[in-house]
């Protein structure tokens, strides 16, 4: 007898469609599994005889043989405990091609025959749809994060004995809800309104969320640096919902969704700590996971302390930083993820912390300044689109009783200059200013004669890289957009060259 179950498999982030072809025959009873299995793949044999057992079924005395195709793509873990337990149902006759023909199978079965739940249901579940199949089966924790995929059923199944029941029609099941998203929307309770003075500051924080720039903050311990990033999440703009289908995308795979509110509609703020390790930071393992740039795509990467972390860990940002996506490779084949992000980074200027301050005294050799300085390298340094300097506040201004403008402000005039972008990107791959390719750059950037001669004379006098002009335009762009300015300005070019001074005081550039 011969039977057919689709499932599906994950490469990264891609789902592949995959059939589970099953074959019996007389002989001696046996149960093979070929097709570029891995070993969880192959133990899957005894979770299921285990799981048929308990679920009162007995299993064929027959040889039974199931080839997992395509056989040359490599199938890993447990998704296919499902999808083969489904298949000896077929061969015992306990369902049949009209009820499986148009349905997916995934799920990991547990001994007793319970579902369990697995990673990355989403990409595939987005597969699935789009192959044509109308039903998918999944395990009961995953079906809200399928249910988020339209035009396809969802079934949650928490056991093989209730698959039995549903098939053989004394207990049907009904399809999952829809999950429909929510509004995005920041619900932290941090507020740049807790923030005292610091305008410099704040403005370039609300330029980067603007125009999606990355920022490096340096300055003496206690300044500040780390309270200001922490208050970024409560300025970005809003998730579009492809967005949201991309980061959750990842986040699936990386099985770090929320059960109950399984999209991510709020932009992801990741800060690893300063011991991460390169692994960690770009993805890793045998299969690889999403690292914490990819986590971090559409969203914040957070790095304090930005000179004590590993160097080979920081190099290995740069290459994502341009890209926007991040290739790991193994012997076998390689994964891409995603991972644009806006990169916040803070740092103090030397070991004591106040090498530059206009109170304290620094007691740092100027080799000591000089060493710690260069653990971020020139190419990284590069890729800050603003550099900030966060001097300590005076003591009347955190004394002071005025308020400061809440994030909720400042999130209004984000989404503004953001909504700007999008229209002015419209059908292209690009999504905010910082992304602009340079073949576009000088037709989006159209500069008055006034900030044309300016930025020829600071290109001059300060001896500026390309890559530097490049993000002096950008950022202006980006300056001229919170405006409302369809040209750049002088004044636009100033400020965004102002944001680009500190290397030159501190890395002596
Ligand atoms: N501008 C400010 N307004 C209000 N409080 C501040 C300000 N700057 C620093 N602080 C206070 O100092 C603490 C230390 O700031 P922090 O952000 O950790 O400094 P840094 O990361 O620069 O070392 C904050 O938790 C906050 O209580
Ligand atoms: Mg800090």
């Amino acid at each position: 007898m011969f039977a057919k179950i689709n499932s599906l498999g994950l490469m990264g982030l891609n789902a592949f469609p995959v059939e589970v072809e099953i074959e019996s025959s007389r002989g001696i009873q046996s149960f093979d599994v070929v097709g570029l299995a891995d070993a969880a793949v192959r133990e899957s044999r005894e979770r299921i005889r285990s799981a048929l057992r308990c679920s009162g079924i007995e299993f064929p005395k027959q040889k039974i043989m199931v080839n997992l195709a395509p056989a040359d793509k490599k199938k890993t873990g447990s998704v296919y405990d499902l999808p083969m337990a489904v298949a000896i149902l077929a061969i015992l006759g306990l369902c049949n091609e009209a009820q499986t023909g148009s349905a997916a199978f995934i799920g990991e079965v547990s001994l007793s025959g319970e579902i369990r739940p697995i990673n990355g249901v989403l990409p595939m579940a987005l597969l699935a749809r789009q192959q044509g199949l109308k039903e998918i089966f999944v395990p009961f924790d995953n079906a809200r994060e399928a249910a988020v995929v339209e035009g396809i059923k969802v079934y949650a199944v928490e056991s093989v004995a209730q698959l039995v029941m549903h098939f053989s029609g004394r207990a049907v099941m009904m399809p999952a809800a829809p999950v429909r998203p929510e509004a995005p929307n920041y619900f932290g309770n941090l507020d740049f309104a807790d923030v005292k003075g610091q305008y410099m500051a704040k403005k370039a924080m609300e330029i980067a969320a603007a125009g999606g720039h990355n920022v490096l903050m340096i300055g003496a311990p206690g300044s500040g640096k780390s309270m200001l990033a922490k208050r970024m999440p409560s300025i970005l703009p809003k998730m579009s919902f492809e967005e949201s289908i991309e980061t959750t995308n990842i986040h699936s795979v990386a099985g770090l969704l929320d059960k109950e509110n399984p999209l991510v509609t709020v932009r992801p703020f990741r800060s690893p700590h300063h011991t991460v390790s390169a692994a960690g930071l770009s993805g890793g393992g045998s299969i690889p996971r999403p690292g914490e740039i990819s986590l971090a795509h559409n969203g914040l990467l957070f790095l304090d302390e930005l000179a004590e972390f590993n160097r080979t860990a920081l190099e290995i940002l740069r290459q994502p930083l341009e890209d926007g996506q991040v290739t790991i490779s193994r012997v076998w084949g390689s994964v891409t993820y995603p991972s644009s992000f806006i990169l916040i980074a803070a740092m103090n200027p030397c070991p004591c912390g106040y090498y530059g301050h206009p109170k304290r005294k620094c007691i740092c050799s100027p080799k000591q300044v000089k060493g710690y300085l260069n653990k971020v390298s020139g190419p990284l340094l590069d890729r800050f689109d603003l550099h900030v300097e966060v001097a300590p506040v005076e003591y009347a201004e955190l004394s002071s009783k005025d308020k400061e403008e809440s994030s909720e402000a400042i999130r209004e005039r984000v989404q503004r200059a953001r909504d700007v972008q999008l229209e002015r990107f419209k059908g292209t791959d690009i999504t905010c200013n910082a992304q602009i390719t340079s073949d576009i750059l000088h037709e989006v950037c159209e500069l008055t004669p006034g900030a044309k001669e300016i930025l020829g004379k600071i290109f001059n006098k300060l001896g500026l890289s390309a890559r530097a002009y490049d993000k002096i335009l950008k950022v202006a762009r980006t300056c001229a957009d919170m405006n409302g300015d369809k040209e750049i300005n002088e004044r636009f070019i100033a400020l965004a060259v102002q944001y680009r001074s500190l290397d030159r005081k501190y890395w002596g550039q």
